[in-house]
């Protein structure tokens, strides 16, 4: 069953007020490496997995997208894109990730953001999102790094005046239950060569990698997220159908 976390009244206090809630693209500090991996959308027929507050289906559009479908489980997180979308070419849908249809050959580029380590089917759903691309689509994501995603209790520690991240748990592959911004807040958790040998073995052929963390130009007008580079916090990944 789909947690749906986003709509949990608590949660979704906390969620509306991070920086990249209330700032969009430009308060997600990943997007510029993000942007780097996606094509000219010019004339693109896009699919936005777990689209949230639709910042991204909003740029698409912006920058020549054709159309957009926008999917999401939340309707909290769909009645504020909704609002404001002022696009007939963008469509919401609410939808579930792990049950999702899609006609083969009707897009061109299949694009999610911090949405997939919710998702326990990832390969049905990738799938999916190969047979929905027509001839030389596109799939760019990111999602949480693995690293980040490993440990049962991911949060920084201490020891001898240094900070670090505590990785335990990388091989065992599955769900992990954490308290980030609601106690038990589920996201399925699995290493970097089965996110890449899935898509490979669904005949994707995959064009970047990234482990991001912030650049030290970044660091230097946010010094805040010097410890960001001590480990990637998300992976970012660029392929064709
Ligand atoms: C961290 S937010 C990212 C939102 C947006 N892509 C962005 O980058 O701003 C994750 C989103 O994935 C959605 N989501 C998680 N699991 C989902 C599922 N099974 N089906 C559809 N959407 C899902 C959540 O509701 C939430 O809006």
């Amino acid at each position: 069953v789909t947690q749906n976390i986003y709509d949990n009244q608590k949660f979704f206090e906390k969620y509306q007020r991070l920086s990249r809630s209330l700032k969009g693209l430009a308060g997600a500090p990943e997007w510029p490496a993000l942007r780097a991996l996606l094509p000219a959308l010019g004339g693109l027929r896009v699919l936005d997995l777990g689209c949230g507050f639709g910042w991204f289906s909003r740029w698409a559009r912006q920058n020549g997208a054709s159309r957009v479908l926008a999917i999401d489980v939340s309707r909290n997180m769909l009645m504020r894109a909704r609002a404001e979308t002022h696009d007939p070419a963008i469509c919401y849908l609410r939808a579930d990730l792990e049950r999702l249809r899609l006609q083969s050959g009707s897009f061109d580029l299949v694009f999610s953001s911090l949405a997939l380590h919710y998702v326990k089917n990832l390969r049905g759903l990738m799938w999916k999102a190969r047979c929905s691309l027509g001839a030389g689509g596109r799939l760019v994501f990111s999602v949480e790094h693995p690293i980040y995603t490993a440990p049962s209790s991911p949060k920084w520690r201490t020891a001898s005046g240094r900070r670090f991240w505590p990785v335990n748990g990388y091989l065992e592959e599955g769900p992990r239950s954490t308290d980030w911004l609601a106690k038990g807040v589920i996201k399925h958790h699995r290493t970097l060569a089965t996110y890449l040998n899935m898509l490979l073995r669904l005949g994707f052929s995959i064009s970047e990698v990234n482990e991001w963390g912030p650049t030290r130009r970044q660091i230097a007008s946010q010094p805040g997220w010097a410890d960001e580079r001590q480990r990637p916090a998300f992976l970012l990944v660029a392929a064709r159908r």
